[in-house]
């Protein structure tokens, strides 16, 4: 099986996923990483020489070869059901890490890798997010503590 961890910047999809993938016995990915080891480039420096356009495009591609791997918990960027057709791309089940937003302003202050947060506010872009990732989400779990979050996608997966 395929796990999606999906949510925001600062939701804890990287740091969850990694215990997660031990816990299943499962290969851990960083999409994040993995596009920046391909392109050989920073996330911020993807977006401000190509820009978000492209790095959304390669998010797609990337999505697509993941299909061609089983046993692993994927920690996407925050970013990915923006685009709605990646839903079908993503078969397998996407769990939507949900922290609420004085628990993401906290995470993220002062965050300088993060290309959208130099545009936009924390909350401006949780708002536009919610139904999206609510509309993705298989299982839905809130992640402040990420130990009973852990507990609680394990029992859901059962
Ligand atoms: C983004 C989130 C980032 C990264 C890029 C865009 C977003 O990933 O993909 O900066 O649009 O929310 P994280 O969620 O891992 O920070």
């Amino acid at each position: 099986m395929r796990i999606y961890l999906i949510g925001m910047m600062g939701s804890g999809k990287s740091t969850l996923g990694k215990e997660l993938a031990k816990a299943l016995n499962y290969t851990f990915i960083d999409m994040d990483h993995y596009i920046e080891e391909k392109c050989c480039k920073f996330i911020d420096e993807i977006f401000r020489d190509y820009g978000e356009a492209w790095f959304r495009a390669f998010e797609t591609n990337t999505l697509k070869e993941f299909k061609k791997m089983d046993n692993v918990v994927i920690a996407t960027g925050g970013g990915v059901i923006k685009n709605k057709k990646h839903k079908e791309i993503m078969d397998g089940k996407c769990i939507y890490l949900s922290v609420p937003l004085d628990v993401l302003e906290a995470r993220l202050e002062g965050d300088e890798t993060r290309p959208l947060l130099k545009t936009k506010t924390v909350k401006e872009i949780l708002e536009e997010r919610i139904p999206l990732y609510e509309y993705f989400a298989d299982i839905k779990v809130e992640n402040v503590n990420m130990e009973s979050a852990i507990k609680e996608i394990m029992e859901a997966l059962k």
